[in-house]
């Protein structure tokens, strides 16, 4: 089912003079209370600068982080406010408060063509609680809402889907609507489909491995949760990270990779280090020693990742294949990262750590598309609703 656009929305009776509650996905990184990547902010600029432009009053909403409901000021989304109206060059005002009072007379300044952005909707317990009250009081500041928020769509709160049923109308925004169709073309892939999966636990990916050892043609797994898949099939591991009680799993998603006739690779060399430091001594070793741990996936793996993705005709990639943090560890996560790039596959990214070396090695323009959603991409690539769509659907 499709969901409707921000394209009826303006068409019709339009926006002027409306009250447009948006919801955002400002989630971004912080170092103190400078924005470390505003990528996506400025995601975000192309539905609001719309909206503006229709002459509606838009009330930005986002969470920031997981206070999980508790006021804590460096969650504060008042340095999102101030890169917002450098961003829109405009003018961009905040309430410190998401509901209440406060935030009512906020809306109330607001003219036709200006924006405010509330606080931190995680402050209130109501929003992760998806509490019907909270859902109403955010429903009551606008007639209008748009969701743009894909990086959150996978979340059942108040804000994407609680309040929906309470405004006269609802659409998507150009993000949320851009990132559907674009992970689309991984659900309905051109074959064959390469899926490469990396980060740290598999007990933080079961689903989506499982369903894309299915889905997939070629399932390549990197990162540290490839060693429980090592230790599954009975390989040194040496004191690599190891989920001992994801070992049934891991072998559960091999053989449903096998019994559905897919590929699922697992890295033939690795990076080993002694420990977990940028300065410690390093070896390439086609098993792991006993006292060494595996940081990366090593050239030959690597090499090989970075084949596949030349072979396929779709490709997903979340999550880096290594330490990527360290730069001694790199070297695997920025293989692939050129592979996906040369690539003429239709091509998406997803996920903080593997944009971050794509972003870092100037390869973002040759990729197809570059998903703001970590989470939620994963949910919706392995065919999952998310319940922030599934509230637009009405
Ligand atoms: C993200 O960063 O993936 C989104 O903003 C969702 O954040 P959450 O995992 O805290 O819900």
């Amino acid at each position: 089912m499709s969901v409707p656009g921000l394209e009826g929305l303006l068409a019709g009776d339009g926006v002027r003079g409306q009250h447009v509650f948006v919801r955002a996905d400002l989630n971004v990184p912080l170092d103190g209370t400078r924005i470390a990547d505003d990528t996506r902010i400025r995601a975000s600029l192309p539905t609001v600068r719309r909206l503006l432009a229709g002459g509606g009053r838009v009330i930005l909403a986002s969470h920031l982080g997981r206070p999980k409901g508790e006021r804590v000021p460096r969650l504060s989304l008042r340095p999102v406010a101030a890169r917002l109206a450098e961003l829109l060059g405009t003018g961009v005002s905040f309430s410190d408060r998401c509901v209440g009072p406060r935030a009512e007379e906020a809306v109330a300044d607001l003219g036709d063509g200006q924006v405010l952005l509330l606080e931190n909707l995680r402050f209130e317990a109501g929003e992760e609680g998806n509490d019907l009250s909270f859902a109403l009081r955010l429903a009551d500041l606008a007639d209008i809402y748009v969701n743009d928020a894909f990086g959150t769509a996978h979340r059942a709160h108040a804000s994407t889907a609680g309040m929906v049923p309470y405004v006269d109308r609802a659409a998507a925004g150009e993000l949320l609507e851009a990132e559907l169709a674009s992970l689309q073309a991984v659900r309905e892939p051109v074959r064959p489909l390469l899926c490469l999966l990396g980060g740290a636990k598999v007990s933080d990916k079961l689903g989506v491995l499982s369903a894309l050892a299915r889905r997939a043609d070629v399932l390549a797994v990197g990162g540290a949760m490839a060693y429980t898949f090592l230790a599954a099939r009975g390989q040194p591991t040496g004191k690599s990270p190891v989920e001992h009680d994801r070992l049934d799993a891991a072998r559960e998603v091999e053989l449903a990779a096998l019994t559905a006739g897919r590929r699922l690779l697992l890295p033939v060399d690795h990076v080993v280090a002694e420990r977990l430091e940028a300065d410690a001594p390093t070896r390439v070793v086609p098993e792991i020693p006993d006292g060494w741990m595996g940081v990366d996936i090593g050239p030959e793996t690597a090499a090989a990742y970075a084949d596949e993705a030349g072979r396929a005709g779709t490709l997903f990639w979340n999550g880096p294949m290594g330490v990527y943090e360290l730069e001694p560890f790199a070297a695997g996560t920025e293989t692939v990262a050129r592979g996906v790039a040369r690539s003429s596959a239709r091509s998406v990214v997803g996920g903080g750590d593997s944009l971050a070396a794509v972003n870092k090695l100037g390869l973002g323009d040759r990729i197809d598309h570059l998903s703001t959603g970590g989470g939620a991409s994963l949910e919706y690539v392995q065919g999952l609703k998310l319940p922030g769509v599934t509230a637009l659907e009405r």
